[in-house]
């Protein structure tokens, strides 16, 4: 079973400035929380306990959020305020840790995952979740991140999160080539080969890496020797292609929908998605959707 996750939220996040200056973009809220808690949240569904942030020096928001603040909890705890109190410690159950290491240097996704390293150890899985995108399965029987990580353990090779993403779209993201037809959602298929970020004609498919992996810890030592790549920085997917040709690795197609939370669009459509149908806020911004709507 896989139990650590690595979630690299160490870059500057560039496409949401302005919001993003003084606080990291895992920090723009969705409703009622910020889109850090929310992939902390999907991993702890698919049984993740050990969770490690890699940072840099201006994300301590991110650790803060996850840590205690003991001051908060003596006010509400003074003040009667109990099922505040209990949410904020039900924030992180128990039994679940969450680590912190920083990347001093942004060499790329390749390196942030590699930093993780000396936490993570080379003899055991993991899995990888990028925090720009939110995976929703409000409208599946199970999650696609449970569901990938028992495809790795059934399989023992590398699983890939992917989804069909429009032609013009794909040079902005790692494309993998599958071995037979597209695979149905839920399904994981054999790869062939994957590049990062191809143009449109030399793309080997539409197939997109959403940014959920389930590694071995292998990949490592192969991180370790991989050169910088696209953008000179040192590529995930290009030390996934080496692992691939050694291994073998799989893409998972999932059944969810995701939501880009690293530009604005996308946080703006997670924002209407997520707040129509919470439990406290879901009429009342119905009500006021309706009514922009109609251009009250
Ligand atoms: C990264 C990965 C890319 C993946 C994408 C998903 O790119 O390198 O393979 O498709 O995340 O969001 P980035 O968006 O960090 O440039």
């Amino acid at each position: 079973m896989i139990r650590k996750a690595v979630l690299p939220v160490a870059g500057f996040g560039t496409r949401c400035l302005p919001a993003s200056k003084a606080i990291p973009k895992e920090m723009i809220t969705i409703v009622d929380r910020p889109v850090i808690q929310y992939v902390v949240e999907e991993a702890i569904a698919a049984g993740i306990r050990e969770t490690v942030l890699v940072t840099s020096s201006n994300k301590s928001a991110i650790e803060n959020h996850f840590d205690t603040h003991a001051e908060l909890e003596a006010s509400l705890e003074a003040k009667g305020k109990h099922e505040l109190l209990a949410m904020l410690r039900n924030l992180v159950p128990d039994n679940v840790s969450i680590i912190s290491i920083r990347q001093g240097v942004p060499l790329g996704l390749g390196h942030a995952v590699l930093c993780a390293r000396p936490i993570i150890g080379d003899d055991e899985p993991f899995a990888v979740l990028l925090p720009d995108v939110l995976v929703d399965n409000s409208a599946n029987q199970s999650t696609d991140l449970a569901d990938m990580l028992a495809t790795y353990d059934q399989q023992q090779k590398a699983q890939l999160m992917v989804e069909e993403v429009a032609w013009e779209q794909v040079e902005k993201y790692g494309i993998v080539a599958p071995a037979g037809d597209v695979p149905a959602p839920n399904q994981s298929v054999d790869l062939v080969g994957m590049v990062e970020k191809p143009k449109r004609d030399v793309a080997p498919s539409n197939l997109a890496v959403i940014g959920r992996y389930a590694l071995p810890g292998h990949i490592f030592p192969i991180l370790e020797a991989t050169q910088p790549g696209a953008g000179g920085e040192i590529q995930l997917t290009d030390a996934l292609e080496t692992l691939r040709q050694q291994s073998g690795v799989q893409a998972y197609r999932m059944q969810g929908t995701t939501y880009d939370c690293g530009q604005p669009l996308g946080y703006l459509e997670a924002t209407l998605a997520y707040a129509r149908r919470h439990p406290e806020f879901g009429e009342g911004f119905k009500a006021l959707l309706s009514r922009y709507h109609q251009g009250g």
